[in-house]
């Protein structure tokens, strides 16, 4: 499959298509009608009554769209009201009739994913015959309550707000190279973290946030407790994964400006956010832990977007009021020594990851940049099994999502977790930037990454006995 099967190719071409139709719809409208009269005739069923917007649709579209389609939310109109929607029903037939909207890009049953966006088939149908049959609004009284989203945050007020200090100035042109926050977050004792929400200032132009939490020595001088010295001859303890040094990224160019460069420490990575994905909610039963006197770097990748622009992000978090089962933990594995050759149409990029310990995957993030067009993952178990647990065929590049497992993946010391990644760097790629050049890894969205985020969990480290 290439890039030009994506459901939001497909969602264009149905609406070139439509505008087609509808020229020709003058035609065969009479003869429409004369089908439809026929049809009358038809058994049972095929004419159950029309669904209507008040009572059928509005629960599905409440379900499943507003969380975008608000005022102030990511879609570009609303769907809490009929006027908007039968306003967009042409473009919404089409959206859910090639899968297109809601966005959601993997293979897989439902049930697979705890963060499915998916119609169910019952619920496609319903939109579309709704539409068929002229959209009509039907008995108010049947309509549900409408769901209230009180502040422009999807999680909800925020139990705490981490914001840059200061605006940073977006140029109207030219490469910005990524530029490094340090905040702290002034916490007096550790938080669990439930949800987080990135707020950007000025959305056009972040491309996108990641942020690192970590804790200086000095933040916390009063709690440390000074490590165990090793027993002489004890082995030095392993580390969790297994180095594949063949996958390791080249180093980083040198630095072009000096403002806000990297600082010395990261720390942990705890979120990211790219276009499409601004909330990460934790399963039940897991939290993220931030210890106290926590210090967030926030990463910010800056596209100029041809006018100058201001930009202040912010994160919020919401907390749990008690520790977890178990703690999440995040991290990425990489493949940063790869080459799509120019115009290269499908190159294929492996990387893997390999627990030294028994660990758990609750979610993983694939993400390249406009080259990608699909990534699959395959684990293979100590005992020879091997299942592909997740497979994105329509990699979009404007949805980065972390799937999440509904129950999370087990693997045991000595699993293998592969990826691969294809990439398209022929002219065919209508997003590819430049299909003459040989394209390898590094940060800007020009150039390429073979990268996947995951959270994970470590078995050995549960906080709560497991009930199982
Ligand atoms: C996770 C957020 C999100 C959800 C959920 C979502 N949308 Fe969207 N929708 C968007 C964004 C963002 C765009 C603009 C995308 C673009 O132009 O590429 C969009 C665009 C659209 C469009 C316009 C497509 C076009 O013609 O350009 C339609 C129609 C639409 N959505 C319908 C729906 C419907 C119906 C649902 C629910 C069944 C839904 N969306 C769920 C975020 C969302």
């Amino acid at each position: 499959m290439n890039s030009s099967d994506s459901p939001r190719n497909r969602h264009r071409a149905a609406r070139s298509g439509r505008t087609r139709a509808l020229q020709l719809l003058g035609v065969v409208a009479v003869t429409a009608l004369a089908v439809v009269m026929a049809r009358r005739g038809e058994p049972l069923g095929a004419q159950d009554a029309a669904p209507t917007y008040a009572k059928d649709v509005a629960p599905i579209l409440y379900k499943n769209c507003t969380t975008c389609h608000r005022p102030g939310g990511l879609g570009p109109f609303s769907l809490l009201n009929y006027d908007t929607a039968k306003k967009n029903v042409d473009d919404i037939r089409d959206a859910v009739k090639t899968g297109f909207m809601p966005p959601w890009h993997a293979e897989g049953p439902h049930g697979t994913f705890l963060n499915d966006r998916r119609l169910s088939d019952v619920e496609k149908q319903t939109i579309l015959r709704w539409i068929d049959a002229g959209a009509k609004k039907g008995n108010l009284k049947a309509l549900p309550m409408a769901p209230v989203y009180p502040t422009s945050w999807e999680i909800g007020e925020p139990d705490a707000i981490v914001k840059m200090p200061d605006d940073f100035t977006v140029p109207a042109k030219g490469t910005v190279e990524y530029q490094y926050f340090e905040i702290p977050t002034n916490f007096t004792e550790d938080k669990w973290v439930q949800a987080i929400e990135f707020m950007p200032g000025a959305r056009e132009v972040v491309h996108h946030v990641l942020v690192y939490a970590k804790v200086p020595p000095s933040a916390n001088a009063s709690l440390t407790v000074a490590p165990v010295p090793r027993a002489a001859g004890a082995p030095a303890p392993r580390p969790l994964f297994v180095r594949k040094p063949q996958f390791d990224s080249p180093e980083d160019p040198p630095r072009l400006d000096s403002l806000h460069p990297p600082p010395r420490q990261l720390g942990t990575l705890i979120g990211g956010t790219a276009p499409g994905t601004n909330v990460m909610k934790f399963p039940t039963g897991t939290a993220l832990r931030l210890r106290a006197g926590t210090v967030l770097t926030f990463q910010m990748h800056y596209t100029a977007r041809g006018h100058e622009m201001h930009d202040r992000t912010a994160v919020g978090f919401r907390f749990a009021t008690a520790a977890p089962d178990e703690e999440i933990r995040m991290s990425a594995f990489i493949n940063g020594a790869f080459t799509l050759p120019a115009g290269e149409k499908d190159v294929a990029v492996a990387s893997e990851l390999e627990p030294t310990e028994a660990i758990r995957i609750w979610g993983l993030l694939p993400h390249t940049h406009l080259r990608g067009t699909r990534w699959k993952y395959t684990l293979e178990k100590p005992d020879g099994t091997s299942d592909v647990i997740l497979d994105v065929p329509r990699y979009d590049f404007n949805w980065q999502t972390y799937y999440f497992f509904a129950t999370p993946l087990e693997l045991p010391a000595g699993s293998k977790l592969k990826s691969m990644a294809w990439y398209d760097n022929s002219a065919s790629n209508k997003n590819n930037p430049d299909a003459t050049k040989d394209v390898k890894w590094g940060d800007q969205t020009w150039e390429e990454m073979q990268y996947t985020g995951f959270l994970y969990s470590v078995n050995s480290r549960r906080l709560k006995p497991s009930t199982k």
